[in-house]
């Protein structure tokens, strides 16, 4: 069974972090014991889109050796934990990426689920995260360069020993997404598990601070998120009928959309 997932990508600002946060969270309420692990940590932020305020203990300390992983295990919504990463450079400089793999055992054994949100690129701290986990999990956007990048780290993450799962395709536009889905799984080499839409929710979401699935549980890219956490968990997912009428009218506008062009 998978249960620890590294969240990548080539190119940053692809949606790590809010697919992260979203999926813990959504994770959680499925009621899967879930961490989360901010491993960016030159630009750590997942602890900002939680809503954590200031942590004393981050996975800075623990990568420094300076203390142990419990110390830095905060709550987050729905009793996600969450590790966060130092928001000051200070003490960066000690620290020793390759504890990153006892954090990752040892977490392992205390939930159900870990993702680990990953810096971007194929830096020394990027590449440790591809083949700690059990899965890596690339989070790709409609347009060239993210999906480019993202070939790059399946190639890289696959040389070294990584497992690449799944893609999620962030930030899709519906109208065009069964085009674009074949087209990117193509070039990836990889399946897609589930698109999240392009939300201003989201940003919305962002700037207050939480995850989208606690602050706009009905918007679209909160109903993409909870299936792909029910997916990832191999749980069936309910069908709300609203749901189920939303997808067929979706769909037929697609194809009608696709005839007239
Ligand atoms: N599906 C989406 N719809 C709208 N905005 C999004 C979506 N996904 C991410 N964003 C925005 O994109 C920006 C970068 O996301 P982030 O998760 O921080 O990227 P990364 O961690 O890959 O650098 C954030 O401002 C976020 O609000
Ligand atoms: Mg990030």
């Amino acid at each position: 069974m998978i249960r620890a997932y590294t969240i990548t990508s080539g190119k940053g600002g692809t949606g790590k972090t809010i697919v992260t946060a979203n999926l813990g969270v959504a994770l959680a309420q499925h009621g899967r014991e879930t961490c989360v692990v901010d491993t960016d940590i030159g630009l750590a932020n997942l602890g900002l889109v939680l809503g954590l305020s200031e942590a004393p203990v981050t996975l800075n300390d623990v990568l420094a050796g300076e203390a142990p992983i419990l110390d830095a295990i905060y709550e987050g919504p729905y009793g996600l934990r969450v590790v966060p990463g130092g928001l000051s450079l200070e003490g960066f400089r000690n620290v020793d990426p390759e504890r990153l793999i006892d954090v990752v055992r040892d977490l392992t054994d205390r939930c159900d689920y870990l993702l680990l949100d990953a810096p971007a690129g194929i830096g020394p701290d990027a590449v440790v995260t591809l083949t700690v986990a059990d899965e890596v999990l690339l989070v790709v956007n409609p347009e060239i360069a993210s999906i480019v990048d993202a070939v790059k780290v399946r190639v890289l993450a696959e040389t070294i020993g990584g497992t690449v799962g799944w893609a999620i395709l962030n930030r899709a536009t519906p109208e065009k997404n069964d085009r674009i889905r074949q087209r990117v799984e193509r070039a990836l080499g990889v399946s897609i598990i589930g698109s999240i839409p392009e939300d201003p929710c989201v940003r919305e979401a962002s700037a207050a601070r939480m995850p989208v699935v606690v602050r706009s549980p009905a918007s679209k890219s909160s109903k993409a998120f909870r299936r792909i956490a029910a997916s990832l968990a191999g749980i069936p997912i309910e069908e709300n009928p609203e749901e189920v009428q939303e997808r067929f009218v979706e769909r037929l506008a697609r194809v009608l959309f696709r005839r007239e062009t």
